[in-house]
């Protein structure tokens, strides 16, 4: 268990995500506060933002696996991949997901009021992504308790995902075909 490595660890890590929503949620009422009428434009920047860093966790969680799989059990190399992963999970990869979602609906609540075959297709397509993050969420509690089920050839397989996702999602947004 990731407890057993460093029992603060996981407090400290909630902490710090805690502390950099907060940062988040004061920037963006400053931005409110400041410029009402161009909110939309920061909201939609420091969601293409969230988004990116979510990305990036979720493409590069299943190349963690990879590694730690090759670890021997209790070794040093294999506790600091639990670390690793443990932080990717709570410090990135949570705080940007909500920041995502947060963002991204209050867009496409003010601005398209959930109007229009692309975003509704998008918001399928972000949930299964969504599903996907808890998915690598749990993955990172097995290989916590040292439980490694799937082989490296599975989570080579599972990176395309993610990026298949990725790819269709951005088409929507962007080209907005239906
Ligand atoms: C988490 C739930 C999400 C919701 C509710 C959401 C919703 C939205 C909405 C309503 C917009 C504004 C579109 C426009 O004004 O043209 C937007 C922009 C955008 N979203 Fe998301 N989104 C989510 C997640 C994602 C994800 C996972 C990706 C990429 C993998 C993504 C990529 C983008 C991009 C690139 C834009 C900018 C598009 C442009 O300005 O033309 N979003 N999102």
């Amino acid at each position: 268990m990731i407890e057993q490595t460093d029992p603060g660890l996981g407090r400290r890590a909630r902490l710090r995500a805690m502390t950099a929503l907060a940062v988040a949620v004061l920037i963006l009422s400053s931005l409110y506060l400041w410029n009402p009428d161009n909110f939309y434009l920061w909201a939609k920047a420091l969601h293409v933002v969230a988004v990116i860093s979510w990305m990036a966790g979720l493409l590069y969680m299943p190349r963690l696996f990879i590694y730690h799989f090759d670890s021997e059990p209790g070794s040093k190399q294999s506790e600091t991949f639990k670390v690793m992963e443990q932080r990717l999970l709570s410090v990135i990869m949570r705080p940007a997901m909500a920041a995502a979602w947060l963002l991204g609906l209050y867009i496409a609540w003010t601005i398209y009021g959930f109007h229009g075959g692309w975003l509704h297709a998008k918001l399928l397509l972000v949930v299964l992504l969504t599903g996907y993050h808890e998915f690598l969420g749990k993955a990172v509690k097995d290989f916590a308790s040292d439980r490694r089920e799937k082989s490296p050839r599975f989570w080579r397989l599972m990176n395309e995902v993610p990026t298949l996702l990725m790819l269709a999602i951005v088409i929507l947004v962007i080209v907005k075909p239906f």
